[in-house]
């Protein structure tokens, strides 16, 4: 592996091969989301426990600090908005001269495998690795569903790992499910689990990022299970707990009260 792709490796997955990412990419398609008006706004307080974030270049530039030490993984596809029924129409919209401009650790990209886009997002990936590997950027592709939540399963997750793999993603982004070990044993890249709507409950968010690493993920990338939550930096810092230290999902809860209740 040539120093550059490295060293930016190195700055998203942490020596102990595991990986914590904050997820404010939602205003690409679903624009002011309700708790994430100001990205920046909603991110600082939890920066220190987390390992990157992933942004659009948008709410980047105009809301986060340029100072900032916290990788960003900048969120680089697009073109489609809630206000539509299929939201499975992504390309990549951002050059690679402005990938480089603002300094991203790494990119993300949406692939909608088995929507009417499956072809298209495929070939955005596999263009945006190929660009990327000439700047030596690491490329994280997310098996985006759309609004096909039923596709939110073993056999199906498991197929849209290995193509995004095969197609030279770094990282692979996908979500918690039933059977997960085998969706991560088909995939020969690292798996990140995703989030999706709030849970029901608190501990419920810190069982399935555990079991999920259990089943051999590298770590999350989360979003409203954090900056929804009453208390964000409890949540971040008990998530911090579960990926970095080993702790229990009842552990981690326990951080996640004390912070929450002020203690
Ligand atoms: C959607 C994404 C988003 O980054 C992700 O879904 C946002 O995080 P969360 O769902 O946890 O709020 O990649 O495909």
């Amino acid at each position: 592996m040539d120093w550059g792709m490295e060293n930016r490796l190195s700055k998203t997955i942490k020596p102990d091969g595991k990986c914590f990412y904050l997820a404010l990419d939602h205003g690409y398609f679903h624009g002011p989301t309700a708790g994430l008006e100001n990205p920046g706004k909603t991110a600082a307080p939890v920066l220190d426990y987390v390992d990157a974030v992933f942004v659009p270049r948008g709410s980047l530039r105009a809301t986060f600090d340029p100072k900032m030490e916290t990788p960003v993984i900048l969120r680089v596809s697009g073109g489609n908005s809630l206000d539509r029924e299929d939201i499975t129409d992504e390309e990549v919209t951002v050059s690679m001269r402005d990938i480089i401009r603002l300094n991203a650790a790494a990119v993300g990209i949406s692939v909608y495998i088995g929507s009417e886009n499956e072809h298209k997002t495929i070939m955005a990936l596999s263009k945006l690795v190929d660009d990327c590997l000439d700047y030596n950027i690491p490329v994280m592709a997310v098996t985006a569903v759309g609004r096909e939540e039923d596709k939110k399963e073993a056999r199906y997750l498991a197929l849209a790992c290995r193509i995004l793999a095969e197609q030279g993603a770094h990282v692979v982004k996908t979500y918690y499910c039933d059977n997960f070990e085998k969706v991560v044993a088909g995939c020969p890249v690292p798996v990140v689990i995703a989030g999706g709507p709030r849970t029901e409950n608190d501990l419920e968010v810190l069982e399935f990022v555990y079991n999920g690493m259990q089943a051999g993920a590298i770590g999350v990338n989360l979003g409203r299970n954090i900056w929804k939550n009453d208390s964000p930096i409890g949540m971040a810092r008990a998530l911090q707990a579960v990926i970095h230290e080993n702790a229990t999902p009842k552990e981690a809860y326990e951080i996640y009260q004390t912070i929450k209740n002020g203690k």
